[in-house]
């Protein structure tokens, strides 16, 4: 039933507040350039009760997005997020302030640091080892292989690995099962149309449902890293305890040994954002790379010509090797720009 009576809902104030939502569609990115050629490259749209400014040249991009960007940079948040109950503490969603720039740094400096990725490399060539190994274990078995599938377990994994060092995406784990189900679902309720973000009397009413299931989701999640923190606090306690190298080693040097509860809490959302922001988005990437590739054979051919004449046909792509791979580079950031997976949303 909920279906067409939000859809009846939908079109009624749609028509009430004589919007442009129904313009919109299930492609913003596209439905957007159209109405800019109908109306210039700034427009102001009225999206229900909110009002809208889409800029479509890159002149009027630039200024905004970089010359004057601390003035735009703090946009409307989803209404969605609030289902976390600490989303205050996430870097994704946190107004540019001491504690964002806080975090950015140690994001900066201590996580994504060259070095730091480095160390722990080892265990991401691993994870892609095996995303070889059971992409020609189908291939002598003749199955398809299923990338989306393939892409989204590699990549939980390569994330996890780098944090905890562990595998979260274990088919033959059910905590893990149901961690893969968490995130999976997380990215679509987050990422579904929300009427309560177009409709602020709808807000209390969350007529489609999606905080109820994002505030489980989100807490089974943050469950899940409160146990690993407090795992591994324990671990470290112990004589012997030879460090890991990964992210969560890191963070718990930078406190000295403990953690007081503060720590333990901007620890858990900042996992949170890492899992939330890096899964999807990477594995639906690769997933829409490799749809392009197939659909274009000379690409193809062209690509598989500089991995054979660069890396060595048979040969494991290093992280390493990337920077002399352009053309490899250059079909990614392709992919990036032909299907973005995160054109919307996000404040900044
Ligand atoms: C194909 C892969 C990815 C795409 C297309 C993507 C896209 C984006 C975009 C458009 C933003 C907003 C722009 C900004 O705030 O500067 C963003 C922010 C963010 N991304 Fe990604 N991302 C990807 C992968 C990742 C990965 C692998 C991680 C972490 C492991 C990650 C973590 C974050 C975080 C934490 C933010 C918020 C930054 C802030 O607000 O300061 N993303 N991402």
């Amino acid at each position: 039933m909920g279906q067409s009576l939000l859809q009846y809902i939908y079109i009624y104030i749609n028509i009430y507040y004589d919007g442009y939502l129904f313009e919109i569609g299930d492609k913003p990115h596209l439905s957007l350039t159209k109405l800019s050629q109908r109306h210039g490259p700034i427009m102001s749209l009225q999206l229900g009760q909110l009002t809208t400014i889409v800029v479509s040249s890159t002149t009027l991009a630039k200024e905004i997005l970089r010359t004057h960007d601390q003035v735009f940079c703090n946009l409307t948040l989803p209404e969605a997020i609030h289902a976390c109950k600490h989303s205050d503490y996430s870097m994704a969603w946190l107004p540019v302030s001491a504690r964002w720039r806080n975090l950015r740094t140690i994001c900066n400096l201590q996580l994504f640091a060259p070095k730091v990725l480095d160390a722990n490399q080892a265990k991401r060539r691993v994870k892609v080892q095996k995303l070889i190994d059971d992409v020609n274990g189908s291939m002598r078995a003749g199955e398809a292989v299923n990338i989306r599938r393939a892409a989204f377990s590699t990549t939980l994994n390569l994330l996890s690995q780098t944090i905890f060092s562990v595998d979260l995406a274990d088919p033959s784990s059910e905590t893990t099962r149901e961690f893969k189900e968490t995130v999976w679902g997380m990215m679509e309720e987050i990422g579904k149309p929300n009427l309560a973000d177009y409709f602020l009397f709808l807000r209390k009413l969350d007529p489609q449902g999606i905080r109820p299931r994002l505030t489980h989701y989100f807490q089974i999640t943050v469950d899940m890293f409160d146990r690993m923190i407090h795992q591994r606090l324990e671990s470290r306690k112990r004589d012997g305890y030879i460090s890991t190298n990964d992210m969560l080693d890191t963070l718990m040097n930078i406190n000295e040994e403990k953690m007081e509860d503060m720590d333990v809490l901007e620890t858990q959302h900042l996992f949170l954002d890492l899992f939330a922001a890096g899964t999807d988005t990477s594995s639906a990437t690769m997933e829409w790379a490799m749809a392009e590739l197939l659909r274009n054979p000379k690409i193809l051919s062209k690509a598989q010509a500089e991995l054979e004449q660069v890396i060595g046909k048979g040969k494991l792509v290093e992280e390493s090797d990337i920077a002399r791979l352009p053309y490899l580079q250059a079909i990614i950031k392709e992919t990036f720009r032909v299907h973005p997976t995160v054109p919307f949303l996000l404040p900044r």
